[in-house]
């Protein structure tokens, strides 16, 4: 559906995102595969852990819901059944390629498709380490779905160098090292989000780390536990980026994980100059979270190209190039292709969506040059179904004169069901 944008207005200062997608996936995930019954609060019911959790109950958990709250009743390490259907990703990469770890090690066979953004994007990413772990998987033109897994209980462990820094890869293997007999261990080019890492850990099962190397000792077998996942940083970048560009603005966000493998936007906003303050600092099962308080800032132009700053903001450089057009000089953002591969290819997305509406940005074949800052007005825009560039978009829109439309809106469900709701719509 289309979102037709007159003015659009924050209607409130005071924002509690969602629950962190990534945090859902794994809670759902891990919590199912341990012995015993677990609670997971505060879980995001987004499109995308909504096929997460769906995936598992086709494979027997038996999972109850209570509003936000999920009762799920583990089957243990080697516990899952065989799959009656076809199983969906719909529009989830973190699902397909999380599960696929999980199903490597199990008895039984699956078939996984999804949506037509899924299905370009690129699985031989897992298809060669779980190959490799002696798991027989073949994809359509060995790359893409639907792809066919049967599942080996007798799983080989294996040293694996990461060509990507990828998050979902790592724990891919790391799921799969989890139920292999010995000690798998993976190197990644550079830190990614360590979730998986700290939610095993959580559980009780021994990760070791040194560096950017990670091993796991299998089979694990351990038992339940409770969860709250903490609201989405990926989710409330869209406000602090909103807090900043909007004039008088200030704008405090609750809850938010703060996990520095997540928070490279934090860094990049502060050395242009923004005013964001963390506040009320805790952890949360092994996770650290605080409030976020943003007050409108003039930005300046940087340069952004370290790879471990690129890893830890992914998710959050469309809407750092909203940014960019609003600050004074120019930002050059590099190292960042990954986008390519993303819900759409951002780089081409988010470039053609900013240049309709008077930014001045050029596409790199791994990044950006923003000159700001650009007077910004609205015009027919379109999010090609990619969850961030609608929610970057409607930022855009609290800052462009004139009626902004976002075309293919609904995707914001994806990660941000109750996204619309903090916006005043004329
Ligand atoms: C995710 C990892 C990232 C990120 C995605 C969620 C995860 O993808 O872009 O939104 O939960 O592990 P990659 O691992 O492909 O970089």
């Amino acid at each position: 559906m289309d979102k037709i944008i007159n003015q659009i207005k924050l209607k409130t200062n005071m924002i509690r995102v969602p629950g962190d997608k990534s945090i859902t996936h794994r809670s759902i995930i891990i919590s199912a595969m341990a012995n015993g019954q677990s609670i997971v609060r505060n879980y995001l019911q987004g499109d995308d852990c909504l096929r997460t959790k769906k995936m598992l109950e086709d494979m027997g958990v038996k999972i109850k819901q209570d509003k936000d709250t999920l009762i799920i009743n583990g089957v243990g390490i080697d516990g899952l059944s065989q799959p009656k259907n076809v199983l969906d990703s719909g529009n989830s990469g973190t699902t397909i390629r999380l599960m696929s770890g999980i199903i490597a090690g199990q008895n039984l066979s699956a078939e996984i498709t999804g949506d037509d953004s899924l299905s370009k994007r690129p699985m031989k990413r897992i298809i060669e380490p779980l190959s490799k772990m002696s798991v027989k998987i073949t994809a359509a033109n060995e790359q893409y779905l639907p792809i066919k897994i049967t599942g080996n209980p007798d799983l080989t462990p294996v040293s694996y160098e990461l060509p990507v820094a990828s998050a979902q890869v790592k724990s891919c293997i790391l799921f799969a090292g989890m139920q292999a007999m010995g000690i798998t261990e993976i190197t990644e080019p550079t830190e990614t989000r360590n979730h998986t890492e700290r939610m095993l850990q959580h559980f009780g099962v021994k990760i070791s780390k040194t560096k950017n190397r990670i091993s796991i000792q299998g089979p694990v077998n351990y038992n339940n536990n409770e969860i709250t996942v903490p609201g989405d940083f990926s989710s409330a970048a869209f406000f602090i980026v909103a807090g900043l560009l909007v004039p008088d603005t200030k704008i405090k966000i609750q809850n938010v994980n703060i996990n520095s493998t997540r928070t490279g936007l934090l860094t990049v906003l502060q050395q242009m100059g923004a005013d964001i303050k963390i506040e009320n600092k805790k952890n949360i099962n092994n996770e650290p979270c605080g409030d976020i308080i943003v007050k409108t800032s003039k930005l300046k132009g940087i340069t952004v190209s370290n790879p471990v700053l690129i890893a830890s903001m992914i998710d959050e450089i469309p809407v750092l190039c909203l940014a960019a057009t609003q600050a004074t000089g120019q930002t050059i953002i590099r190292g960042a292709k990954e986008l390519r591969v993303k819900e759409s290819d951002r780089i081409k997305t988010i470039t053609s969506e900013l240049i309709k509406l008077g930014a001045k940005i050029t596409e790199l074949e791994d990044g950006f040059i923003i000159d700001g800052p650009s007077k910004l007005n609205g015009t027919v825009t379109n999010s090609y179904n990619d969850h961030r560039i609608a929610m970057t978009l409607a930022i855009a829109g609290l800052v462009s004169e004139g009626r902004l439309t976002i075309q293919n809106s609904d995707c914001v469900a994806i990660s941000f069901p109750s996204f619309w709701d903090y916006f005043d719509i004329k």
